[in-house]
């Protein structure tokens, strides 16, 4: 028996291809032999022979037995859980199955207005209805902080009946929530705790970074192992304790492809052997680039986000405030990506964020930092700090409950009292003020008529000057 420095799907799949079998089966290409030219660019002779699906010795992903199962092992042990589920349709498919999986039609769940729309669509597939969580706001980057646990306490008693409990941790900008904190609340109020650490495959292999999500106490966790580790965009874990295990895998099975790519699956399976062997290493390297880019930035005169006061932090989100210079974020990632060749991860109203992973080097870094010293200095931005909603509000109807209801579009001021169709977001700060199923109170109302005369850009609506808005009938 080998040692666990093995990746069992590529094993399996080498076998496959070095057994030179003539294939009379899909893919059509054929071990890429009837692929167009340019397809054959992308893609290298050994990667075509290898991409194949639904061979006995390749396992099933909907029922894995072989190398599937050892390789989904092997990752629960890496990631601290009781079992992992390779995902091949993104995160988004992960999050799906975690809520389809754990939760019923009418069962509550608490979950912060700024969760990525994978958990509505989550919600949809299971019937359950959300409560909605504020969260804090950094007023000087003009960006979201995550839950507090203040606000757990105050939903809990709030809303006891609850079934559940929904975090994105880190968020987009490193921001964690107090998981563990958060996971004693929650599992004494009888509910469990999902994980959105769709920013967070990395966590555990750095002590500087926030705790993971299951070595906190979260009962399941949906990772984007493509987003900061080395596996192929559109593949993702999802991590869970045992006693969730069945049900989340019939979700699962029902969410994913029948025809998984095989690459997909064997870049999953190396992205764990490559953190397997060298993960600490690996990501401690890309935390200290991190500390030193952030150190270059400042003596430079930038200014660049910091963990944040009560929260823990994932410094190689690196957010550099460029309302400073007199730019937008729109802007600022514009003249990088056109003028200077730099790509951001992304840039909202008053900042860019660079994702630094152990892919970066210092000369990557010196690159950036010689960039960014090249953006043109204006007089600096005002960017008006929106009043977001801090209630903890239920849902009047489900978004399953939304998604088939009857909907007619209405002046907005005729649609106080109503229940909402869509989800109204103004950018910045890109946090919904109303989500698919709220009522709609005289408040968000004139919230929303302020937005609009501030010239805040609205996401989500059919109608984007917002005269009118989608309600259920
Ligand atoms: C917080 C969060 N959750 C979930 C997702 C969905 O991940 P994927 O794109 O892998 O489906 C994203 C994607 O950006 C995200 O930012």
């Amino acid at each position: 028996m080998r040692n666990n420095f093995y990746a069992p799907i590529v094993d399996a799949m080498k076998k496959y291809s070095a057994d030179k079998v003539l294939p009379f089966h899909t893919p059509g290409h054929k071990h890429g032999r009837g692929a167009h030219e340019f397809l054959r660019e992308l893609l290298t002779p050994e990667g075509f022979r290898q991409e194949v699906s639904l061979m006995d010795e390749l396992d099933d992903l909907h029922a894995p037995h072989a190398c599937i199962k050892r390789a989904q092992e092997l990752a629960a042990k890496l990631w601290h859980a009781d079992e992992t589920i390779f995902f091949v349709n993104g995160t988004t498919s992960a999050i799906q199955a975690m809520i389809f999986g754990t939760l019923k039609p009418n069962d509550l769940i608490f979950v912060p207005r700024n969760a990525h729309r994978s958990v509505i669509s989550g919600l949809i597939l299971s019937g359950a209805t959300p409560i909605f969580l504020p969260v804090e706001f950094d007023a000087e980057f003009n960006l979201p902080l995550n839950v507090t646990v203040k606000t757990v306490t105050r939903a809990i008693k709030k809303f006891p009946q609850a079934k559940a409990l929904l975090l994105v941790s880190p968020n987009y900008y490193g921001v964690a929530a107090d998981v563990r904190k958060i996971s004693e609340l929650v599992h004494a109020a009888g509910m469990i705790l999902l994980v959105d650490e769709a920013h967070g495959a990395h966590l555990q292999f750095s002590d500087e970074l926030p705790l993971s999500a299951m070595d906190s106490g979260a009962d399941l966790a949906a990772q984007s192992t493509h987003k900061i580790l080395g596996s192929l965009t559109q593949t993702s874990m999802l991590h869970m304790r045992k006693n969730f295990s069945a049900q989340v895998k019939r979700a699962a099975s029902l969410l994913q492809t029948t025809s998984p790519n095989q690459i997909l699956l064997a870049s999953l399976d190396v992205a764990r052997l490559q953190m397997e062997v060298d993960g600490r290493g690996l990501i401690q390297a890309a935390v200290e680039l991190s500390k030193n880019l952030r150190g270059q930035l400042k003596r430079i005169g930038l200014k660049v986000f910091d963990a944040p006061k009560n929260f823990s932090f994932d410094p190689t989100k690196v957010t550099v405030n460029v309302s400073e210079l007199g730019l937008t974020g729109a802007q600022a990632e514009e003249i990088l990506r056109h003028e200077l060749k730099i790509q951001c991860e992304l840039s909202d109203a008053a900042n860019v964020l660079f994702l630094l992973t152990f892919a970066d080097d210092e000369s990557t870094v010196t690159k950036l930092v010689d960039a960014l010293k090249l953006l043109p200095a204006r007089e600096s931005i005002k960017i008006s700090s929106t009043n977001l909603p801090r209630e903890i509000s239920r849902a009047k109807l489900s978004p399953r409950e939304t998604f088939y209801a009857p909907t007619i579009s209405v002046k907005l001021r005729d649609a106080i009292g109503k229940i909402c169709a869509e989800e109204v977001t103004f950018y910045p700060p890109g946090i919904p003020l109303l989500m698919p199923g709220e009522e709609i109170s005289a408040q968000v109302v004139e919230q929303i008529e302020r937005e609009k005369l501030s010239g805040g850009k609205i996401f989500g609506v059919e109608d984007s000057t917002l005269n009118t808005i989608k309600i259920v009938c």
